[in-house]
C-alpha cells in the first residue's frame, strides 16, 4: 500500500497535528478531507489554524515527501490504517447526532477491506465504535476496528502528541495490539481498555474539567452577589493548602468539546447526569450573569460596550463554541453598540481593530484573556474582568 495512514478529516484541529506527527515518525501519510481549499493551504506549507510547532513539522514532512493530501475518498485503497477524526455533534434537542459520522461512512465504506485497519479518534457518544463496527460487518467489510481518543489540549497537540498517554482499544486483540504498536510510534506510553471503558475514559476527563469550571464560576458568581472579591478568597483558599490547588479561575469555560461532550454523557444518562446539566447551566449562565450584574449598574441602552476576545480560549485563533459570541448576543439587544475584537480570530468580518473598541466603548468585558491584551491602555474605561487579568 502506498500510504502507512490515512487521516479522514484530516484537514481539522485534531486530525492535522496527528497527521503531522506520524509524518514525522517516518510514516507516509494522506490527509484526507473534503475541505479543498483548507487542502491548498496546508499542501502550501501554512497551518489553517494555530498549533505551536506544527508549521515546521509540515513543512520537513513535505520536503521528504511524507505527506499527500486528497479530497478523492477512493484513496484511502491506498492506506493501511484509516483514522477518522468525524464525532458525534449534539443538535438543538441537546442530543448526539450520528449524522455526519454514518455520512463520512458512507462514503469510506466502498473503499475498505479486510486488509485495513479503522481507527476511531474523535470524542463519540458511548456505543459508537461498536456502532461503527457492526455497520462495517453488515456490509461486508472485515477489517480491524479500534478507538483511540484524542486527549490533546487545542493548539498544544504536537506537544502533548509526544507526552501524554495514549488510550487505546479495540474491537478484537488483533485491533488493540495493531493500535497499541501504531500510536507507540508517537506516544510514551499506551493504556488498554475496552472500547467502551476507552469512550467513558474520554468523555469523563472533559466532563470533569467542564465541572472544575463549573465550581469556580459558580463561586464566582456567589460572591460577586455578596459584593466579596472572589480573587482574594481563591488567594486565600489556594494558599499553601494542597488540596484546592488544581481549583481553576473563574472564566468562560467553551469551545468545541467540553460543553457538547459533557452533554453526550447527560444524554447517554438520561438526563440523569445532574452534575454535568447544573455546569452547562452555570457556564452557559456566566455571560448573562455578567449583563445583570452591569444592568444594575448602567442603563445599556445609552452604552456601547467592547468586547476583547472572540476566540473561545486565549492564544487561540478558534471561535466554535466562544461565550463570546453568546454574550455578544445578549447585548445587541440590550446595549446601544457592541464592538468586538480579537488578535487572532480571522474569519469574523464584524471584528474590529483593537484601538477603536477601546476608543470607541463605554465599557470593556475581557472576554478571552490573550496575552496581548496584559499591557493596555485602557484610557480609564470601566472594565469587566471576570478573569482577573488585569489586576
Ligand atoms: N479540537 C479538539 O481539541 C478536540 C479534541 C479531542 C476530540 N475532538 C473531537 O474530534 C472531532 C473533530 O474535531 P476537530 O476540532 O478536529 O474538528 P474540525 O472541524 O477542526 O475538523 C474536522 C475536519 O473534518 C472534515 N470533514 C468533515 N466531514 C468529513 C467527511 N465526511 N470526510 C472527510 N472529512 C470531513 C472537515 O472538513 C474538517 O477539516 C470532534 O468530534 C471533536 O469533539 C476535538
Amino acid at each position: 500500500m502506498q500510504y502507512d495512514v490515512c487521516i479522514v478529516g484530516g484537514a481539522g484541529h485534531v486530525g492535522l497535528p496527528l497527521g503531522i506527527a506520524f509524518a514525522a515518525a517516518q510514516q507516509r501519510v494522506l490527509i484526507y478531507d473534503i475541505n479543498r481549499a483548507a487542502l491548498d493551504r496546508i499542501q502550501s506549507g501554512k497551518m489553517p489554524f494555530m498549533e505551536a510547532g506544527a508549521e515546521p513539522l509540515l513543512k520537513a514532512a513535505l520536503s521528504k515527501g511524507l505527506i499527500a493530501f486528497s479530497d478523492k475518498v477512493e484513496l484511502i485503497r491506498d492506506c493501511k490504517v484509516v483514522v477518522v477524526t468525524i464525532g458525534t455533534p449534539v443538535d438543538e434537542f441537546m442530543n448526539p447526532s450520528l449524522r455526519l459520522i454514518s455520512q463520512c461512512f458512507e462514503a469510506l465504506i466502498p473503499h475498505l477491506s479486510e486488509k485495513q485497519h479503522v481507527v476511531l479518534r474523535s470524542t463519540v457518544y458511548p456505543g459508537v465504535s461498536d456502532w461503527v463496527a457492526k455497520l462495517l460487518a453488515e456490509r461486508g467489510v472485515r477489517c480491524e476496528v479500534s478507538f483511540c481518543p484524542e486527549r490533546i489540549v487545542q493548539g498544544f497537540a504536537i506537544e502533548e502528541l509526544k507526552s501524554l498517554p495514549q488510550i487505546v482499544s479495540g474491537l478484537t486483540e488483533e485491533a488493540e495490539n495493531t493500535a497499541a504498536k501504531l500510536f507507540s510510534l508517537i506516544a510514551p506510553e499506551v493504556v488498554r481498555v475496552s472500547m467502551k471503558e476507552a469512550e467513558f475514559v474520554k468523555l469523563f476527563c472533559n466532563a470533569f474539567r467542564y465541572i472544575q469550571f463549573a465550581a469556580a464560576n459558580q463561586f464566582y458568581m456567589i460572591c460577586e452577589s455578596a459584593n466579596v472579591d472572589y480573587n482574594n478568597v481563591m488567594k486565600a483558599m489556594k494558599h499553601n493548602y494542597p488540596r484546592m490547588k488544581d481549583v481553576p479561575g473563574p472564566g468562560f469555560a467553551a469551545g468545541p468539546c467540553l460543553f457538547k461532550d459533557t452533554m453526550q454523557l447527560a444524554s447517554f444518562y438520561e438526563n440523569q447526569f445532574s452534575i454535568g446539566l447544573q455546569s452547562m447551566l452555570v457556564n452557559e449562565g456566566l455571560p448573562l450573569f455578567i449583563v445583570g450584574r452591569l444592568k444594575e449598574k448602567h442603563d445599556l441602552r445609552t452604552k456601547t460596550i467592547g468586547l476583547l476576545g472572540m476566540a473561545f480560549k486565549a492564544g487561540s485563533d478558534d471561535r466554535r463554541s466562544s461565550l463570546s459570541y453568546k454574550l455578544k448576543k445578549v447585548l445587541l439587544t440590550q446595549a446601544k453598540q457592541v464592538l468586538t475584537t480579537d488578535p487572532f480570530v480571522s474569519d469574523d468580518s464584524t471584528l474590529r481593530p483593537l484601538d477603536d473598541v477601546i476608543e470607541m466603548s463605554d465599557i470593556l468585558i475581557l472576554c478571552t484573556p490573550h496575552k496581548d491584551y496584559k499591557q493596555l491602555n485602557l484610557r480609564g474605561r470601566e472594565t469587566v474582568d471576570v478573569w482577573n487579568f488585569w489586576r
